[in-house]
């Protein structure tokens, strides 16, 4: 089997799997609700990105593109990659599959925004992110991490 990063599709297997991960809550629950109520359809797509070993689902990510109408990170205004949940699950954690999302986000070379769990900074500088500079309006309570691919710039404030 491959390893390799796959766009998962909404149905109660990959829910089924979600369960494993720590981060499991209302995001999860929704879909599964859609998916009971009809609402949306067996195997339609997700937000989410992960890594198999076998049948085992063991390193996911949500992504999702943020419109340049709402971007108040960088300069130009552009589309961005806002990413979440980043989760490898313990007995594969070092193993290089963090890094792997992490690089499969950047592809798509747009910039990148997330907000890092406490004790994961190491692992986020190492990615080649940094910190957004805070502005209280913008960011309240958040710490955003930013990664920007080449010729695009921080905004100013
Ligand atoms: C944070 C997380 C997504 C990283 O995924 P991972 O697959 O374990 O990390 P990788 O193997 O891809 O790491 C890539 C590089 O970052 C380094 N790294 C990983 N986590 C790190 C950390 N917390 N601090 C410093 N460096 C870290 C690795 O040593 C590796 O370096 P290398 O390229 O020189 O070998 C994963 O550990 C996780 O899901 N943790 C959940 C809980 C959490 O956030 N913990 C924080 C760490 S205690």
């Amino acid at each position: 089997m491959k390893n390799e990063v796959e766009k998962l599709l909404i149905n109660y297997k990959t829910l089924e799997q979600f369960k494993r991960f720590k981060e499991y809550g209302n995001q999860e629950l929704s879909m599964m609700e859609d998916l009971q109520n009809n609402i949306v359809e067996n195997n339609s797509e997700s937000p989410f990105y992960g890594i198999y070993v076998g049948h085992h689902l063991i390193a996911r990510m949500s992504l999702y593109k943020v419109s340049a109408k709402y971007d108040a990170y960088f300069k130009p205004p552009q589309d961005y990659l806002e990413l979440w949940k980043l989760e490898v699950l313990p007995d594969y954690r070092g193993r290089h599959y963090g890094k792997a999302l992490v690089d499969f986000a950047k592809s798509f070379q747009l910039p990148i925004k997330t907000n890092p769990r406490i004790n994961s900074h190491g692992f986020w500088e190492k990615m080649g992110f940094q910190k957004a500079k805070y502005e209280m309006e913008r960011d309240l309570g958040e710490n955003p991490l930013i990664w920007m691919p080449e010729g695009v710039e921080e905004k100013e404030q």
